[in-house]
């Protein structure tokens, strides 16, 4: 039994792209009357980011497109040189195939039912497939048949240490040990043994990737196998107005003398599937105050946490860079006082997690801008209340810290 692939992706429904290219998101603001919120697309940040993974981390380099599956996307990663998406679901599969036709597929959700394993295979043709346990091997084992040419990427963990935003290790990942009898379990039955890890989303710690590393080369040890392949994960960061990383280039410092003080000259492959690193600055969301209530410090936008702004919700450090625009003039901030900022919606838990500090006289019409938005808010944004539509505007720059 085979799952039949979705037609469209459920986040392309609640975008209206619009046609044109303006210079930067102070002219949308100032040009484009919506009532929706707007999503500023700046492509040459999108391919700008890709290429500085692809150039300069020491290995291959795929996209999770969960980020951000926007086709626009998609379309300019393939462009700009990624040739290998990481997917969850067969959804992602098929808008992936459709986008980006002859890229290689990393189906690295951990856990799958037999029959989206099934459709990867059969109507998609993929052959990498993740897991964390002899039951998710063994399905897929019994599932596709054969194993020749088909890469098991065992997922393993290491204990938290907090130092990332969001924390994968309480849902997927076997301990060392284990994942030293699953690398055993999937050589037995034919599988290549690839070996990956996630230290967390937003990961703001470059010794999170050395530690894994090390623990990798032990995993491979126990098991006594010659890794083919090492993919270690997303987890790079964006930057966020509580949360920025050090610069890109001292991950893939750590990560190669890592790999080398491991595995000698016998190194696996390297790859990394960034997600939020890549996507997140590429896009601003333009957002439009609708009421400053005077008996208050409350202010209503057009958008909230059921919307673009959804991860903040989450994990507050995850609140986005900020500035007020009026027309197209940026508003000055030297005379700020803390806001509460209430989403559109009718429901009371639809306000920002922290005060803003914005202008005192910001007013009705005025736009709050935030600052790379373009992984996971946008992407996970319902239509909670009927509200979620976004228009999508292509700008030659755009607002980043
Ligand atoms: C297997 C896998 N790879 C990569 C990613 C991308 O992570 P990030 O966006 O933090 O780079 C995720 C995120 O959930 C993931 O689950």
């Amino acid at each position: 039994m085979t799952t039949e692939p979705s037609t469209k992706h459920r986040s392309e429904t609640v975008r209206l792209h619009r046609q044109g290219i303006f210079p930067n998101s102070r002219k949308v603001a100032a040009d484009l009357i919506d009532e929706n919120p707007v999503l500023c697309f700046c492509p040459t940040k999108l391919s700008d980011r890709a290429r500085l993974f692809i150039d300069s981390f020491p290995g291959q380099v795929a996209y999770a497109v969960k980020a951000n599956p926007d086709e626009t996307v998609l379309r300019l990663l393939a462009k700009s040189g990624i040739a290998t998406f990481d997917v969850a679901s067969i959804a992602e599969m098929e808008t992936v195939t459709r986008t980006c036709p002859g890229s290689k597929i990393h189906y690295h959700n951990p856990v799958k039912s037999r029959g989206e394993i099934a459709t990867a295979w059969h109507t998609f043709g993929c052959r990498r497939y993740a897991a964390d346990s002899i039951e998710e091997i063994s399905k897929i084992r019994h599932t596709i048949g054969s194993t020749a040419g088909t890469e098991i990427a065992i997922r393993f963990r290491l204990p938290s240490r907090g130092s990332s935003v969001h924390d994968f290790t309480s849902k997927f990942g076997a301990d060392e040990y284990q994942a030293s009898e699953l690398i055993s379990y999937s050589v037995l039955h034919g599988f290549k043994p690839v070996l990956t890890f996630h230290p967390g989303s937003q990961c703001t710690d470059p010794h999170a990737w050395k530690r894994h590393i090390e623990a990798a080369g032990r995993i491979a040890g126990r098991a006594q196998t010659r890794l083919t392949r090492l993919n270690v994960g997303g987890g790079f960061p964006a930057r966020y107005s509580a949360s920025c990383g050090p610069a890109l280039s001292t991950y893939f410092e750590h990560i190669r003398s890592s790999v080398s003080s491991v595995f000698g000259d016998h190194p696996p492959i390297l790859e990394c599937e960034p997600g939020r690193s890549i996507a997140a600055p590429a896009f601003s969301l333009l957002t439009t105050v609708k009421l400053v209530r005077g008996w208050s410090d409350d202010l209503f936008i057009n958008d909230g946490i059921y919307g673009g702004l959804l991860e903040v919700a989450q994990a507050p450090d995850l609140l986005p860079f900020y500035r007020i625009l009026r027309k197209d003039r940026i508003v000055d901030s030297k005379k700020c006082r803390a806001f509460t900022v209430y989403g559109p919606t009718c429901d009371p838990l639809d306000v920002l997690p922290t005060k803003l500090d914005l202008p005192v006289d910001i007013q009705e019409s005025d736009i709050i801008e935030f600052a790379g938005v373009g992984a996971y808010g946008t992407a996970m944004a319902t239509r909670f209340n009927g509200y979620g539509l976004v228009s999508q505007v292509t700008v030659a720059d755009s607002f980043s810290e």
